[in-house]
């Protein structure tokens, strides 16, 4: 039978070359007592996203967020950005994500660096958030929507769970020229990325859900710049990747992280930072 689309995307996130043991390894490996891990240690190696915690603090900073804010990270991986915010602002953050091995991983991370009194982990899909509605006064989400088909879900999800006058940031993944009907395909096939949206796209499917954009940044040159690097990265973990997934897994993540990174250099793929606030009274799209 084949695989749906949920399946690969869990997949994926199973078989991930950045994965908890591979941070652990890093820790260790740069001395780093495993036993009494802190926060300022481990962010340097858990954020699964273009740019490390200096992204997550522009969003952070782009959104508002403050100490009295419950924040939601929807599509929160390892929890990396969630740890991160709650650590440096002192914010309450829920994560939520479709893969549980990323869940169960995020929250063993957590507890390892004592942020579990603020930070907890929800495993939910961002399409049907399993969250109240008006829960959160900040949602964020960095480089997840491309594997999500149904990006109008996701967004009006993300209106339902803001309170009135909550602000949404969020980065992703945008298209820039039209792709080959190949590339299409394989984006979706091996990225676990159909649909991908032009940014103007996505900033029409914000308004429609009641959600005002304040902002919207293109990150496309930065990002070019950054998968190169990250390309470079995944390289260097060649000898733990084979060691944990094999060699065959380790090939065929290479040929498609590098078909990926060439469409960004193509300038074909590129990057948004849209910030948008919740009007008070809206009632999500349907
Ligand atoms: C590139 S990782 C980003 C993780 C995190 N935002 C970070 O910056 O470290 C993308 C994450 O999106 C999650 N994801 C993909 N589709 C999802 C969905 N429909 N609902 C919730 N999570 C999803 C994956 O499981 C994965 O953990």
């Amino acid at each position: 039978m084949a695989e749906t689309h949920k399946a690969g995307v869990i997949r994926f996130y199973d078989t991930h070359p950045i994965n908890e043991d591979e941070i652990l390894a890093k820790l260790a490996a740069r001395g780093d007592d495993l036993a009494h891990l802190t926060e300022d240690q481990l962010k340097d190696f858990d954020q699964d996203h273009y740019g490390g915690i200096e992204v997550v603090d522009t969003l952070a900073a782009r959104a508002g967020i403050a100490r009295a804010h419950r924040v939601l990270d929807v599509c929160s991986g390892m929890g990396g950005p969630a740890r991160w915010l709650a650590h440096r602002i002192g914010c309450r953050v829920t994560g939520l994500d479709l893969t549980l091995s990323r869940v169960e991983a995020a929250r063993r991370l957590t507890r390892r660096v004592g942020l579990d009194g603020l930070v907890d982990f929800v495993h939910g899909d961002a399409t049907a958030m399993p969250l109240p509605t008006a829960a959160f006064d900040r949602v964020v989400s960095q480089e997840a929507w491309l594997h999500v088909p149904d990006k109008p879900a996701v967004v009006r999800e993300c209106a339902r769970v803001l309170v009135p006058g909550g602000v949404l940031a969020f980065t992703d993944v945008v298209l820039r020229a039209p792709l080959a009907a190949h590339e299409e395909r394989r984006l979706a096939a091996e990225m676990h990325a159909p649909g991908v949206l032009p940014a103007s796209d996505y900033l029409a499917l914000l308004a429609r859900n009641g959600l005002a954009v304040a902002s919207s940044e293109d990150l496309s040159a930065a990002w070019t710049e950054i998968l190169v690097r990250r390309l470079a990265m995944y390289r260097g973990l060649r000898d733990t990747t084979v060691a944990k997934f094999g060699q065959a897994h380790y090939d065929a993540w290479d040929a498609t992280y590098g078909f990926f990174v060439g469409l960004f250099a193509a300038g074909k793929l590129g990057g948004l930072r849209a910030v948008a606030t919740r009007a008070a009274g809206a009632a999500p799209a349907r």
